[in-house]
């Protein structure tokens, strides 16, 4: 007997087609084609943290799911626990005061926040300021949100800050909403105060909401002490922040995020999500707090030094990989130039040929023509043999 579809012509929607697939979804699929034809690869490729949480932090799970209260809805806005811990984590880490109540929203993991508030306060036709390169979901959520993304180039002569006075008084008329994210992930970027002072000021001037995205706030190199965009004096008038444990606390599968600042935008924000989810398991929420309010800075420093020392490592080598960069000061990537310039061809002959993963730069849009990120989340043995095959294969290739 043959079945007729049920749905005979699947017709995606207009948002979705404007959207192009997610770049890793492919990469991933290639690499496991050829893990499933036997071959080794190394993935320089994520920013997947490959250490664990603090054990407490594992412990507070399993005691928290032991009670049978903890498995129903975890709430809207999470546990009121939950709040005052990253309140508490705002005011000790970087000065900043929040009402829990408020000024603080827990996210299901920060992408989440960061696509869903596109939802929540923007129009079609409305323009989105995106930096490039960036992470791709600030660009994705604009066209998610029918928006459209203008992209604000970072140069390395610029320290990677973005170039707002090039944005076309046309284009900033119609400039609802302006992202950043420092320390910056691909670049290893990290803001000083005044520059975010500029930036506020600037989104103060033309009337523009700012979404800061700070995960990577925790993962400074060379005793570097990242800000919040919340330290500038008056930012809360217009700014929210998106923070995560994911790279924080090594806690990236738990899917455990925050959004403080403005009280109105963090308000539009829980108005999408309570329609969407139904909040964070209640265990997660407790071993949450255990990591916001008991995993002192020593474990924090600890865990950076050790991405630290593989950042040299790989900063020793890149010359012989047809690669230079400056050590980025934070999160946990490289971002290096090509030699030669062709960032997609480098990364397709890496992996094909060496088995080693790395992303190409345009992934992060049109300025990462010419670059390829390097990520810093494997151990010091694969990580050499990562640098070995590499050099290996660039030789061979003609250097
Ligand atoms: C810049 C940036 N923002 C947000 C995220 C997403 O973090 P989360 O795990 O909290 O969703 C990432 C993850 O790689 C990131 O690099």
């Amino acid at each position: 007997m043959t079945t007729q579809p049920v749905v005979k012509r699947l017709a995606l929607a207009s948002r979705l087609e404007n959207i192009p697939p997610y770049p890793f979804v492919a990469r991933a699929e290639r690499i496991r084609e050829l893990k499933a034809g036997g071959h080794d690869v190394i993935r320089l490729d994520i920013g997947n943290p490959d250490l664990p949480p603090h054990p407490a932090v594992i412990e507070a799970l399993y005691n928290s799911a032991q009670n049978p209260a903890n498995h129903g809805y975890g709430g809207y806005a999470g546990k009121p626990a939950l709040r005052r811990a990253f309140a508490d984590y705002y005011a000790r880490r970087f000065g900043v005061s929040l009402d829990p109540e408020r000024e603080v929203l827990p996210l299901i993991g920060s992408k989440e926040g960061l696509i869903n508030i596109g939802l929540a306060l923007l129009n079609p036709g409305d323009v989105v300021l995106v930096p490039d390169p960036a992470y791709l979901t600030y660009s994705r959520g604009a066209l998610l949100a029918e928006a459209e993304p203008y992209r604000v180039p970072l140069v390395p002569e610029r320290n990677f800050m973005p170039d707002l006075e090039s944005i076309p008084p046309e284009v900033l008329a119609r400039a609802r909403l302006l992202w950043i994210n420092y320390p910056n992930n691909p670049t290893g970027a990290v803001a000083s105060k005044d520059e975010l002072a500029g930036i506020v000021d600037f989104c103060r001037e033309h009337d523009i909401l700012l979404c800061s995205d700070n995960p990577y706030a925790d993962v400074t190199f060379d005793g570097v002490r990242a800000h919040s965009v919340l330290e500038v004096p008056g930012a809360k008038e217009i700014a929210v922040e998106f923070n995560s444990l994911s790279k924080t606390y090594n806690m990236a599968g738990w899917r455990v995020g925050v959004c403080v600042g403005n009280a109105e935008m963090v308000n539009a924000l829980l108005r999408i999500k309570s329609n969407v989810d139904s909040g964070l398991f209640l265990a997660i929420q407790d071993a949450a707090c255990v990591a916001l309010n008991e995993v002192g800075k020593d474990w924090i420093a600890g865990r950076n030094a050790i991405y630290q020392r593989r950042r040299d490592i790989l900063m020793e080598a890149l010359p012989r990989l047809g690669l230079s960069a400056t050590p980025p000061q934070a999160a946990l990537y490289v971002w290096a130039r090509v030699d030669g310039g062709d960032d997609v061809a480098y990364s397709e002959e890496a992996l094909e040929e060496a088995h080693v993963s790395v992303t190409p730069g345009r992934i992060y849009g049109p300025a990462g023509r010419g670059y390829v990120r390097l990520s810093l989340v494997i151990g010091e043995t694969r990580m050499r043999e990562a640098i070995r095959r590499l050099s290996e294969w660039y030789t061979q290739r003609g250097g």
